[in-house]
């Protein structure tokens, strides 16, 4: 058992979740992209950096239009990163260390080369027809209605051979399945079954509010607060497309069969405020995920007053059997480091480790890569591509990790698919490892800690009063309670905690104990006893975890 007296806090609770990009990760057999047998051969990093389960964007055989997102099927592997065989062994591989597995269930589209659209687009009664979602035109020959596909553009494909449109929600080589069919359903939840029985220890679960639509596919309300500067997708609002209630009932039916494997997790990529986040942790009786995951700090302005704002009211939204989950990097998002520069991308890893709930680490954030600038003859990503000008590309996200200062920085032994971060032959894994000082010593440190200390997993969680600049709250466990405090300006600070608080602790508080410091090398703390006045100022971009005394 991990810890006494909390049998009901289970590993995803606990833990933390470290995403994976296979094309990115490294790459063992000189193609340039990453593959299973390189993740394999990187494990022991993993461990050692401390987290506790891995989530593998998608694997499967993909003709790689959206990268992976359009599986051509759901239940193998690309042999651009190996086969099944290699998959079993990398699982074992990751068990016998201790860690988890999750896989990325794709269910809202297949590529237009899975064997199904193959199939469906052939004639109008192929018994696979109605397996995707096909509509006649409008009565002036258009698309059946009006909506945008994430991607840009209509979201609707007219096929030749059979006269009618079809709807694909992203690309047009990535058709949405049409999960109204009741023999889909069997076959998607067959392809579950598939990978649970294989041992994997959950799903996260991609574009989960998409995966049904109004049946009568009503034209979506146009944005009027549409501006140039937003993508096309953003000229609707996404009334009848997505977050409908039959989903939530898909949902539920998910979560009856990961549970009926036991300890499995269903995370559920779902973009929504608040109110319409919270509704897909079900109910107490009829639960659908166990995390849609929470991107309120990928999307949040950087700033003490509006992460207080935004902590506080996510954390009301909840359902009292909601367990909260946080991010703030991903494959789809720009790089925590690049948004935020370097010395605050040390306090968002303080925030990310020790806020209440469940967080997931992107690759490579943890070494702090900030932005990478791709030539525009480099250029990958089809949303970028399809919507150059923006700002929203992908690729920037996906380079190689650096592990060292070798020939690809030990990515791969020839140029890889996307160029490495420029920095890549100071900030990589090896010089980061062996410096103290560095990001990721604070990760591993921050890690250890979480771990150690129960308060910062699975502890209580209250916001507290303090300066204006200045994230403070108080993280309680079985007797032991912590004071995080974050400066999130660079200019000192005073910490100006509440009377309540500091009225609530004996008169030796005052010098409290310093367990982690962003500013501080690793080899100093938490190895080292250090003190603190409890009133002393915040420097510049300084994150504290302070070990308070409390009554009882
Ligand atoms: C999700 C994935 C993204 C992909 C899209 C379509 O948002 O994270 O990478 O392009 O779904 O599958």
């Amino acid at each position: 058992m991990w810890y006494e007296g909390q049998s009901r806090a289970t590993w995803w609770e606990r833990g933390v979740i470290y995403q994976v990009y296979p094309r990115s990760f490294q790459d063992s057999d000189s193609d340039g992209v990453g593959d299973l047998a390189g993740i394999e051969s990187r494990l022991d990093y993993l461990a050692e950096l401390g987290i506790d389960a891995i989530w593998l964007s998608p694997i499967y055989p993909s003709p790689m239009a959206d990268f992976g997102y359009d599986v051509a099927d759901y239940c193998g592997i690309d042999s651009m990163f190996g086969d099944l065989a290699g998959f079993d062994r990398l699982l074992a591989a990751v068990h016998a260390r201790g860690l988890k597995l999750l896989l990325d269930f794709v269910p809202n589209h297949s590529s237009d080369q899975h064997p199904w659209f193959i199939e469906s687009r052939v004639s109008r009664d192929n018994p696979k027809r109605d397996w995707y979602i096909w509509r006649e035109p409008a009565p002036d020959g258009g698309p059946p209605n009006n909506w945008i596909s994430d991607f840009g553009g209509s979201s609707w494909e007219w096929d030749d051979t059979t006269s009618q449109y079809y709807l694909h929600a992203f690309l047009k080589s990535q058709p949405d399945l049409n999960w109204r069919n009741p023999n889909l359903r069997d076959a998607m939840m067959a392809v579950l079954r598939f990978w649970l029985d294989r041992g994997v220890d959950g799903f996260r679960i991609d574009v989960l509010w998409h995966i049904i639509k109004d049946a009568d596919l009503p034209d979506n309300p146009i944005n009027a607060a549409w501006t140039p500067g937003l993508t096309q997708r953003d000229r609707l609002i996404q009334l009848h497309s997505t977050d409908q209630p039959e989903a939530h009932a898909i949902a539920a039916e998910f979560r009856d069969l990961a549970d009926s494997y036991g300890d499995r997790v269903l995370i559920g990529e779902i973009c929504l405020p608040d109110d319409r986040l919270a509704r897909w942790y079900g109910t107490m009786d009829r639960p659908q995920v166990h995390l849609p995951v929470n991107f309120h700090l990928v999307e949040s302005a950087w700033n003490a007053a509006s992460l207080k704002r935004m902590i506080a009211d996510y954390e009301a939204s909840l359902p009292s059997w909601g367990w909260p989950n946080w991010v703030h990097g991903s494959h789809d998002a720009r790089r925590i480091a690049a948004r935020v520069g370097e010395a605050q991308a040390r306090v968002a890893a303080m925030l990310l480790l020790t806020l209440r709930g469940t967080p997931t680490l992107f690759q490579g954030d943890e070494i702090g890569i900030g932005e990478v600038t791709i030539p525009p003859d480099r250029v990958r990503d089809p949303q970028d591509l399809r919507q150059p000008g923006l700002g929203i590309g992908r690729d920037r996200s996906r380079t190689p990790i650096p592990w060292d200062a070798s020939a690809y920085a030990g990515f791969s032994s020839v140029d890889p698919w996307l160029p490495l971060n420029d920095d890549w032959r100071v900030r990589n894994v090896a010089t980061q490892l062996r410096d103290s000082s560095s990001l990721l010593s604070l990760y591993r440190s921050l890690l250890a800690l979480r771990r150690s200390h129960h308060a910062l997993s699975i502890g209580d969680f209250t916001l507290i009063d303090s300066a204006h600049d200045v994230l403070a709250y108080v993280r309680r466990h079985s007797g032991e309670c912590l004071l995080i405090a974050m400066n999130l300006s660079d200019q000192t600070q005073p910490l100006s905690l509440s009377q309540s608080l500091t009225q609530s602790l004996p008169k030796d508080s005052r010098r409290v104990e310093v367990l982690s410091s962003t500013l501080l090398p690793s080899t100093v703390v938490p190895s080292t006893l250090l003190h603190r006045p409890l009133d002393e100022p915040l420097a510049p971009n300084e994150g504290l975890v302070l070990r308070l005394k409390e009554i009882h």
